[in-house]
């Protein structure tokens, strides 16, 4: 009889993780999920209502910090595999608070590498025999890059790390701490980074969810400096198929870069989301939510572009972005007017 496959999910209540969660669980019909999720601001019971629905989905409300319950949910559900979403994510809060994103994304990530080194790589050679395809993935950011000029070439895997924020930098330590678990005790783990995503469920701090809740409040919709700085937009999906990939077929101690190739200033961006909106949910003067928008001072360390180059995982796993970013976009302003 084949025994029942787990896979511990950091982080699965808040943005990417939930919408993994779902893709994974409606993807194959094998293995179970254990969303373990601290629910901090950022975590939502309504992200996960789909999921609860599964058999082959667990809630735990806990901390990636609290090693004793790693510890007693390894034990009890025999993992076969991390999927680590958990982190403290927005760029504007590590600027104002950054120790909570050193505990969070650096100790956080250390104490859950330990405990799945701990009982995948100790004790009786039948267990490690057992545990011996289980692997960590760990999942990243374009980020810790740091910046780039216009017209110059795109990040590579091979490229340094040169994080300008309190958060990136965090991002880039746990990412530096899972290349050492692999390269000091040949742990299996595989690191992805990614470019910024978009779709349902995404906080309203972030970007595109931010700009349509000022747009409908009346509110000024504000955006930083002369809006020209650069970011790389994915659909959320094409992300959760790419670590799909990476986590079944990616060569460990391997990192991949994933992007969707959509180039975008910040200006541009937004007045794409506006003239959606334009269309979809009309202002009551006729008038465009265009006339909301502000510039305002510049964020501090403010990276001027983010492009990374996607061909390593396109040649060696077979990825790449599907989604339409036009389609995309519109599915996510009407997905965020309905409140998902
Ligand atoms: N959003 C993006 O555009 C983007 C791009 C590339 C990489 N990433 C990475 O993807 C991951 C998920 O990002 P997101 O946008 O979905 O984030 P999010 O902020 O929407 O969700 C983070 C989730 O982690 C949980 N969490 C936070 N601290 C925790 C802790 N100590 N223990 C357990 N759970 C905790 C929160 O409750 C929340 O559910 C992060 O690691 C992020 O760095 C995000």
């Amino acid at each position: 009889m084949q025994t029942q496959q787990s896979i511990l999910v950091t982080g699965g209540a808040g943005f990417i993780g939930s919408n993994c969660v779902d893709y994974f669980l409606s993807k194959d019909t094998q293995r179970y999920y254990v969303n373990l999720d601290a629910f901090t601001y950022a975590g939502s019971e309504q992200n996960i209502a789909f999921a609860k629905k599964n058999y082959r989905y667990t809630l735990v409300k806990g901390n990636i910090l609290d090693r004793n319950l790693l510890d007693a949910l390894f034990e009890k559900f025999r993992f076969q595999g991390v999927i680590h979403f958990a982190a403290e994510t927005h760029v504007d809060n590590s600027i104002n608070g950054p120790g909570e994103f050193a505990r969070t994304n650096v100790l956080g990530t250390q104490t859950l590498l330990d405990a799945a080194r701990n009982y995948w790589m100790t004790g009786p050679f039948q267990k490690k025999d057992e545990f011996s395809n289980a692997r960590f993935l760990n999942v990243s950011t374009d980020e810790v890059y740091g910046s780039l000029a216009i017209n110059v070439p795109s990040f590579t895997e091979k490229s340094p790390f040169a994080p300008n924020n309190p958060y990136s930098a965090s991002k880039a330590g746990a990412d530096l701490l899972v290349r050492s678990y692999n390269k000091t005790y040949g742990f299996n783990a595989v690191t992805v980074h990614c470019s910024n995503n978009f779709g349902a469920r995404q906080h309203s701090e972030k970007f595109i969810p931010s700009i349509i809740h000022r747009a409908l409040a009346g509110e000024n919709i504000l955006i930083y400096g002369n809006g020209q700085n650069i970011r790389d937009w994915i659909y959320v999906e094409d992300h959760c198929r790419a670590i799909d990939i990476a986590f079944r077929k990616g060569e460990t101690g391997e990192s991949y870069n994933i992007a969707g190739k959509n180039e975008r200033t910040n200006l541009e961006l937004a007045m794409a989301v506006l003239q959606i909106l334009d269309k979809l949910k009309p202002r009551m003067d006729g008038k465009t939510y265009r006339e909301q928008i502000l510039f305002v001072a510049d964020r501090p360390g403010h990276d001027f572009r983010y492009s990374m180059d996607i061909a390593k995982i396109n040649s060696e796993l077979g990825w790449q972005p599907q989604t339409d970013f036009h389609n995309a976009l519109l599915a996510t302003v009407t997905a965020l007017l309905l409140g998902a």
